[in-house]
């Protein structure tokens, strides 16, 4: 691609630019709105290029590029470390970032103060809180300060030693409805956006139905208004069993496994680096050189 016809395809997609409205508008118009994880340059230039709508910097990071067995000990540095390199790669998604576990417990201050850093520091465009009615003012509390807040309930990651595991949530009337009430009251306090996970079809469709702002699904079913995957399940690169709700569109832990056995055999078998893949001295150099040196065949 010549410079001109990156510049104009990188002004292209920043006059595409997805922002809250068009999240709203969206849900008006019932095109679905796709979402997926990103943590680093490349996969979010690519993410950005295949023009998904949102780019969510998750504290899966944690689990998923840094090798925890939960999102719990993410840290406010890590998260910002990665939303910095995904911030280089985007121009048309909208950026969000995962507010990690104790980065908003604390103090009403210290997590509008930690929404803002992400903002500051990394140029995020909106951050996600984990929970529902309890965090009703803190989201309001960040949206005042002017930061998009996406709400995320049903299974939470971060409250999994309060729920005792990864449980699929909304299985009763009574929790179904205070789902539904929980994203209600999100919607209240000005979020933008509510991700739902593992949560029934039937009460995610509920909640849908019943909101002026986008659900994004994960483990939700079909009715939402838009799906969220994590990059790395997408592509069978998390080593863990597959979840009910992934879909595996592509092997790339196969291309990677493959390329890297070619790579080892050609190094072992001297096929690599060829001839062609050297540089080489010009011939007056590499006579001069012959004159001073001992050489083999002529060669320096
Ligand atoms: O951290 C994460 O990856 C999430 C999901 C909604 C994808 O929160």
């Amino acid at each position: 691609m010549s410079f001109t016809q990156l510049r104009d395809a990188e002004s292209l997609s920043r006059a595409l630019k997805m922002t809250p409205q068009s999240l709203r508008d969206r849900k008006r118009s019932g095109h679905p709105i796709t979402a997926l994880t990103a943590y680093d340059y490349p996969t979010a230039r690519l993410t950005d290029q295949a023009g998904i709508d949102i780019i969510l910097v998750g504290d899966s990071l944690g689990m998923v590029v840094l090798g925890y067995s939960d999102t719990l000990p993410v840290t406010m540095d890590e998260m910002l470390h990665h939303a910095r390199a995904v911030r280089r790669a985007v121009h048309r998604s909208l950026l969000v970032a995962d507010m990690p576990y104790g980065s908003y417990h604390l103090s009403m201050e210290e997590a509008v103060r930690n929404a803002m850093r992400f903002v500051k520091e990394a140029g995020i465009e909106a951050v996600k809180i984990e929970g529902g009615k309890d965090r009703a003012d803190l989201v309001a509390a960040i949206t005042a300060a002017e930061i998009p807040v996406v709400g995320h309930i049903g299974l939470m990651p971060q409250s999994l030693h309060r729920t005792g595991g990864y449980k699929v949530q909304g299985r009763s009337t009574a929790s179904a409805e205070a789902l539904l009430q929980d994203a209600l009251a999100l919607q209240q306090a000005g979020a933008i956006a509510v991700v739902l996970e593992g949560i029934p079809r039937e009460a995610a469709a509920r909640i849908t139905a019943n909101l002026n702002i986008p659900t994004i699904g994960i483990g939700a079913g079909p009715d939402c208004d838009g799906q969220i995957l994590v990059f790395h399940d997408l592509f069978n690169l998390t080593f863990a069993p597959k979840a009910k709700f992934v879909r595996r569109f592509e092997d790339a832990a196969e291309v990677f496994r493959t390329g890297l056995e070619s790579y080892r055999d050609a190094v072992i078998a001297k096929t690599f680096p060829s001839d062609a893949e050297s540089y080489h001295l010009v011939p007056e150099v590499q006579a001069e050189l012959c004159k001073s040196l001992r050489v083999v065949g002529g060669k320096i």
